[in-house]
């Protein structure tokens, strides 16, 4: 099995060790650039565990609390809505005052056995170094009949292909960019400890057998492309909150990394229109918690 340990082998430093793998440093661009991206996977995936009127909630990794957001709105102002994020600053983001907000991550979640009605976490589980244990632990807090949904990058196969062209060709010229600034071995290196599930669960069979794995049952795959037109700025922003840019920053220091940004921003100029057509592709799974037997009492 691939755990943390593995990946860190191969894994290049930066000065001041592994900051970069912290939101923290992010989160103004991850709130004004990628939050509102995740918040329409949030939307999907929270009309798909379907919280009850009044129920209550766990958003596990919940960033900035995009899709935390969306279950109080399903749960109404009774509702109980807990938002967990090891990063405080992306916890300090969240706007809702009604969201509960923890710092704490998965596994280690702290709270009782059977606790909430609903758990869901949105692109969390490639990013941890062993996703067996997180979806235990979010199916431990889960009340039986109770329903858990994840989303991660990736997609079903199906269907016509989706038109990716201006999205890849401007990563293509930030690539470029980097390269002339970092090894792109390096950087590779990084973006696969930072998110060591990310093939994995490429394949939809992997997602529904993680699931199963964790004791769920009746578990529903599915996918998405969303598309959408950013400006230039803002998908070079979108681009900053990525491991890959947070290690570049880190290891290249100020003065470099503003070169680096004016080149990447002159090679995507001349790569891409203004603005750039956007597309992600999103696979769901939601999964219900068999209710169990009952024990005969005395
Ligand atoms: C790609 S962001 C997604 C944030 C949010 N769910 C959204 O959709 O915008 C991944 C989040 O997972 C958090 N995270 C990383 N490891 C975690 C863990 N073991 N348990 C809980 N959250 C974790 C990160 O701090 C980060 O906020």
């Amino acid at each position: 099995m691939r755990t943390a340990a593995t990946y860190r082998l191969g894994v290049p430093t930066a000065p001041d060790h592994d900051a970069w793998r912290s939101y923290d440093s992010v989160v103004d661009a991850y709130a004004r650039v990628r939050a509102d991206r995740n918040a329409a996977l949030a939307r999907d995936l929270v009309a798909q565990v379907a919280p009850p009127f009044t129920g209550t909630v766990l958003d596990v990794g919940a960033g900035t609390g995009v899709a935390a957001d969306v279950a109080l709105t399903a749960t109404g102002s009774e509702g109980v809505v807990v938002a967990i994020d090891p990063s405080t600053a992306m916890l300090r983001a969240e706007r809702q005052p009604s969201v509960l907000r923890a710092a704490s991550a998965a596994p280690g979640l702290p709270f009782a056995d059977a606790t909430f009605d609903r758990v869901v976490a949105n692109l969390v589980i490639a990013h941890v170094p062993e996703y067996e244990p997180v979806l235990a632990d979010m199916a431990r807090v889960l009340l039986p009949n109770g329903r858990l949904g994840v989303t991660v990058w990736g997609s079903l196969g199906e269907g016509p292909p989706v038109d990716d062209t201006q999205d890849r060709a401007a990563h293509q010229a930030w690539n470029t960019a980097a390269a002339e600034f970092a090894s792109i071995d390096d950087l590779d290196a990084v973006a696969a400890a930072g998110t060591p599930w990310d093939d994995f669960f490429d394949d939809p069979a992997n997602l529904r057998l993680a699931l199963e794995g964790a004791g769920l049952r009746h578990v529903e795959v599915g996918g998405r492309a969303y598309r959408y037109r950013l400006s230039l700025d803002d998908w070079l922003t979108g681009q900053d909150t990525t491991y890959r840019s947070r290690f570049l920053r880190q290891r290249l220091g100020d003065d470099r990394w503003t070169e680096f940004r004016e080149r990447a921003r002159a090679l995507l100029a001349a790569a891409v229109p203004d603005p750039v057509d956007c597309v992600d592709e999103a696979l769901f799974a939601v999964a219900t918690k068999p209710a169990g037997r009952r024990r005969d009492r005395p």
